[in-house]
């Protein structure tokens, strides 16, 4: 069975992006892959947080994994602080990548405004996801289409360290959905959705309820032409929406084009709004009932063991193979 690895942030608002570009493919993929789905704490530090914000957060996106049907029979679900592989292979890593590399991440080019003051977390944040993935064995990396450039680095590093050193990683891949990888905001749809752009309308957040996700969605920028028709180019505001419908309805962009001849956004906004409530209603019932369970503890300590099982032999191979400490 091949080995699937992702994560995402503990940080706020998990949103519709998040789900059609990510969440919804861990599930698809428990099936018949071993999943590790990681909580990466350690990441939601490279920016200023509030200790008891995050702990929250830490057990919010917790809940929503479990709430959007990853199985902890099937999967393993933990939090990436719990397993210290994650911070150590980090640092063999960054011994193992060069500074012009992460000076080209777009990622971080957008979130250090070229301050000298950012934080040097936020320059090598790349490391530490190549670092959460390597350490795993793992074969494939569902993700959205924004996180393409931190795959190909850590492929990158994956491939240099085996060449230099004896093999020591497994090359992973990343997997992108065509529909859903990228999810625009709904007031801008030249940006990505995104957890911590200031208007709240800019987003759908999988705990929103109906009257916010209407106001959302009745909002949302689109174009004076008045016709539904998918071109990403010149009509983003209607395309974005087109594509979260196509996907949450299951109906191709193409039928969607004819189901809507002759009507208009305001029509087809209804419809949205009610196929979107409809498919995050189960989502967030689930999300309550899981969220100040016991049951969540459990299952966060017991993938932190399972995870911990399959990180321990891997860093040794990455031990020996550098000749750090003394061996066995
Ligand atoms: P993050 O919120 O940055 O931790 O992202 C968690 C996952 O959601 C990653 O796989 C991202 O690629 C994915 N993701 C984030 N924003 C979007 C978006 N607007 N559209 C599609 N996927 C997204
Ligand atoms: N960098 C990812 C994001 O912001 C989150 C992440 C951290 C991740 N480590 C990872 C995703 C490992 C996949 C695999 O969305």
């Amino acid at each position: 069975m091949k080995r699937v690895f992702s994560g995402v942030q503990p940080t706020g608002n998990i949103h519709l992006g998040n789900y059609l570009g990510a969440l919804r493919q861990f599930v698809e993929l428990q099936e018949d892959h071993e999943c590790i789905y990681c909580i990466v704490d350690e990441h939601a530090i490279t920016v200023p947080q509030d200790p008891k914000e995050l702990r929250k957060h830490i057990l919010d996106v917790a809940s929503l994994y479990l709430a959007v049907g990853v199985d902890p029979k099937k999967s393993i679900v933990f939090v990436q602080s719990d397993v210290p592989g994650h911070a150590e292979l980090g640092w063999v890593l960054n011994c193992n990548c060069y500074t012009g590399e992460l000076s080209r991440m777009t990622q971080f080019k957008a979130k250090s405004h070229n301050k000298e003051s950012a934080p040097t977390g936020l320059f090598t944040y790349p490391v530490l996801m190549a670092a959460d993935i390597l350490l795993y064995d793992t074969d494939i990396v569902p993700v959205g289409n924004d996180q393409k450039q931190h795959i190909e680095l850590c492929r990158d590093i994956a491939i240099r360290v085996n060449n230099t050193k004896k093999k020591t990683f497994v090359v992973p891949e990343g997997r992108y959905l065509k529909e859903g990888a990228r999810i625009m905001a709904l007031d801008d749809p030249t940006q990505k959705m995104s957890k911590s752009a200031p208007n709240i309308h800019s987003r759908i957040s999988l705990l929103d309820d109906p009257a916010k996700i209407k106001k959302s969605i009745m909002k949302a920028t689109t174009d004076s032409e008045g016709v539904i028709r998918f071109d990403p180019e010149n009509k983003p505001g209607v395309s974005n929406l087109m594509n979260i419908y196509s996907v949450l309805a299951g109906v191709s962009l193409e039928q969607i084009e004819k189901d809507y001849e002759g009507k208009g956004y305001g029509d087809f906004k209804k419809d949205l709004v009610e196929i979107t409530v409809n498919a995050l209603a189960p989502i967030k019932a689930r999300y309550e009932e899981i969220r100040y369970s016991d049951e969540l503890i459990d299952i966060l300590k017991d993938g932190a063991a399972r995870a911990n099982a399959i990180a321990k032999p891997v860093m040794q191979r990455v031990k020996d193979n550098f000749g750090l400490g003394l061996g066995r």
